[in-house]
C-alpha cells in the first residue's frame, strides 16, 4: 500500500521520485494553450476525442503492425484510471489475480477494491519468471497483471517469459493487462516486447499506456487502454462511472505529444540513460547496496545489507536527508530492498546515496 504524498522538507534530496525530473515539452503545452484559445473546454465523447483515438491506433499500428482500430482504444485518466478500468470492469468479488511479486502497488489495491483476492509470482536468480510460481499463481486466474518494464525492478519481460505466460494461462483463458508506462525507457538495446506483439493475445490482451513518463505529462492525467473492443467497452463502463470524459485541451495536447514530441522523449531517454550510469557508479562505491541493473524504468530496486526492515531504513534515511521507497511497499519479496530512483538530478544522486551510505555504515557499526 503506498503511502500519501508529503512534500520533502527543505534540503531533503528525494530519491523516492517516480516522476520525471522534467517538465513537460514547449510543443505539448504550446498545443494545450491552443486549444483552449479555440475552444476546446466542453465535454468529449466518454471513449476520448476522436482525433486522439485515430493518433493512438495509427501510432500502435505503426510500430506493432497488426490490426488496431480505434474500437480498440480507450483514453483515460492516466494510467492509475485505465487499471482501475480493467480491473474493475473484469474483477468480480472472489476472482483470483495474479501479479508478480515485487510489482507497483496499485495492482493489489485495486483487486482488494473489487472484492478479489491477489496470488503471486516471482523470478528466479538469472531474472527469468519462475515457471512452477507463475503456474501456481495463475492456476485459476481471472486476471494476469504485469508491469513491464517493472516498477520497481526495472525488468522486462523476454519473448520466453512471454511464451510461459502465453502457455501457463492457455486453458483458462486468463485475460492479460500489460502495464507499459516506462515501454519508452529502455536502456542498452535492450530488446522490448509489448504485450500487442505476443502471439496468442489478441484476443485477450490488454495493453495499459500512459502520457506521463514519456512525454513528462505526470500532471496531465492522459493515458490509454487498447485491446479487444469487447474488453475495451466493459472497462469504458467503469471508467465514464467513476471519471467521465478526460479534459479535453489535455487531449488535443496529447495528439500533438505523440505526432510532434518525440525528439524531446528520445532526448530525455538519452538522459536517463546517462542517470542510471550515474547511479551504477554511485551504488558501486558504496558497500552494503547491491541492484541488478535495471533493463528499462528509472529505477535501482537495491538489496542492502542491515538489520532493519526496509520502513525502518527509509525512514532512518529519510532523518539523514534522503528519500527512498521501502521494497516492502512493492510486495513481501521487495522486503530487504529499498528503490531508489534516478528520475533526479546527477548531483542529487551522489549526494543522495552518500547520506544513504552513512545511514547503512552507522547501523552496520550498531550490528
Ligand atoms: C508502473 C506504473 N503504472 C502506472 C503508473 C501511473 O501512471 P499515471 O500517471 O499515468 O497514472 C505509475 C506511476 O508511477 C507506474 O509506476
Amino acid at each position: 500500500m503506498r503511502g500519501p504524498l508529503h512534500s520533502a522538507p527543505v534540503g531533503t534530496i528525494s530519491l523516492a521520485i517516480g516522476e520525471p525530473s522534467f517538465d513537460t515539452p514547449n510543443v505539448i503545452r504550446d498545443a494545450m494553450l491552443k486549444a483552449l484559445a479555440s475552444g476546446a473546454t466542453h465535454y468529449c465523447d466518454q471513449f476520448g476525442l476522436m482525433p486522439l483515438r485515430e493518433t493512438i491506433a495509427s501510432d500502435e499500428r505503426r510500430s506493432r503492425r497488426r490490426s488496431i482500430t480505434v474500437d480498440d482504444v480507450l483514453v483515460t485518466h492516466g494510467a492509475s484510471a485505465g487499471l482501475a478500468a480493467v480491473i474493475l470492469g473484469v474483477v468480480n468479488p472472489g476472482d483470483v489475480v495474479a501479479i508478480e511479486d515485487p510489482t507497483y502497488s496499485l495492482y493489489a489495491d485495486l483487486v482488494a477494491f473489487a472484492g478479489g483476492t491477489v496470488t503471486t509470482f516471482r523470478r528466479n536468480q538469472n531474472g527469468e519468471l519462475d515457471a512452477d510460481s507463475l503456474h501456481d499463481a495463475v492456476r485459476s486466474a481471472r486476471l494476469v497483471i504485469v508491469c513491464q518494464p517493472s516498477n520497481p525492478t526495472g525488468a522486462i519481460l523476454s519473448s520466453s517469459d512471454w511464451g510461459l505466460i502465453v502457455e501457463a494461462t492457455r486453458i483458462n483463458q486468463s485475460l492479460i493487462l500489460s502495464d507499459e508506462a516506462y515501454a519508452s525507457l529502455i536502456y542498452d538495446g535492450n530488446a522490448f516486447t509489448s504485450i500487442l506483439d505476443v502471439p496468442g493475445l489478441e484476443t485477450r490482451g490488454i495493453l495499459c499506456q500512459t502520457f506521463s513518463k514519456k512525454f513528462a505529462m505526470t500532471g496531465w492525467r492522459v493515458g490509454y487502454l487498447l485491446g479487444p473492443s469487447e474488453l475495451i467497452a466493459a472497462a469504458s463502463v467503469v471508467h465514464r462511472t467513476f471519471n467521465g470524459s478526460v479534459n479535453t485541451a489535455v487531449q488535443y495536447a496529447a495528439i500533438t505529444a505523440i505526432s510532434d514530441a518525440q525528439p524531446d522523449a528520445s532526448r530525455m531517454l538519452m538522459e536517463y540513460a546517462e542517470r542510471r550510469v550515474v547511479m551504477e557508479d554511485a551504488l558501486s562505491s558504496v558497500s552494503g547496496l547491491e541492484a541488478r541493473t535495471p533493463a528499462g524504468a528509472f529505477y535501482f530496486h537495491c538489496r542492502y545489507a542491515d538489520s532493519r526492515d526496509s520502513t525502518g531504513l527509509s525512514r532512518a534515511a529519510t532523518a539523514a536527508g534522503v528519500l527512498v521507497r521501502p521494497g516492502r511497499e512493492f510486495g513481501p519479496a521487495g522486503e530487504g530492498h529499498i528503490r531508489l530512483s534516478f528520475a533526479a538530478a546527477p548531483e542529487d544522486i551522489w549526494e543522495g546515496i552518500r547520506r544513504l551510505s552513512s545511514v547503512l555504515d552507522m547501523s552496520t557499526e550498531r550490528e
